[in-house]
């Protein structure tokens, strides 16, 4: 098991996977429970995780997704949508339009981060057509994609990306 700081170091984009490997049940279960894990607006979870193994439904999945091919060779995608109407029925606009989309993407970046810690790589996607997601998921508008992440073992380990400069974007703010 890496600590924090390693498993952060580690996360890389995986875009190939090994192939005819599947992800132990066990793992899966691990992750998802990480994702829940992560901190949500007035605890609401206002969110949905739809877990695809299903070959078919992950090659449909990639074509929804301007036919990024890793998708369907990725044994596993979670797909994670945020649920407006749950957080707003607390929080008005506010949590609509912002705070369910916030703890869908806390919870997709829990997982991905589990992800690595499990040994395992992913990649977030989110170049895809709502509708063409929403109708493969059978959504009824009420839930919105608003992350997919292809999971699997991965068969490379890709260069680190570069970063920008830190004092580019931290700003110590004096008063
Ligand atoms: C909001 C978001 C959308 C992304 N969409 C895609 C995508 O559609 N396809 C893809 O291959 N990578 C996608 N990525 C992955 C980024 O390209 C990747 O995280 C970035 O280049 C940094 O590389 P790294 O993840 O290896 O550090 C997305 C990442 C984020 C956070």
């Amino acid at each position: 098991m890496w600590d924090f700081f390693e498993t952060v170091r580690h996360r890389h984009s995986i875009r190939k996977y090994r192939e005819n490997s599947t992800i132990e049940a066990e793992k899966l279960h691990a992750v998802l429970e990480m994702a829940c894990a992560a901190p949500s607006a007035g605890d609401l979870q206002a969110y949905r995780i739809f877990a695809v193994i299903s070959e078919t439904l992950r090659r449909r999945l990639s074509e929804a997704a301007d036919n990024q091919q890793f998708i369907a060779r990725a044994p596993a995608t979670l797909v994670f949508c945020a649920d407006p109407e749950r957080s707003a029925q607390r929080y008005g606009e506010r949590g609509r339009n912002l705070y369910a989309i916030q703890d869908a993407t806390i919870a997709a970046t829990y997982a991905q981060l589990a992800v690595v810690a499990a040994g395992m790589g992913s990649t977030w996607v989110g170049d895809f057509n709502d509708n063409e997601v929403a109708k493969l998921l059978g959504l009824d508008g009420a839930l919105i994609p608003i992350a997919i992440l292809s999971i699997g073992y991965p068969a490379e380990i890709p260069e680190p990306t570069p970063r920008r400069r830190m004092e580019d974007v931290v700003v110590y703010k004096e008063d």
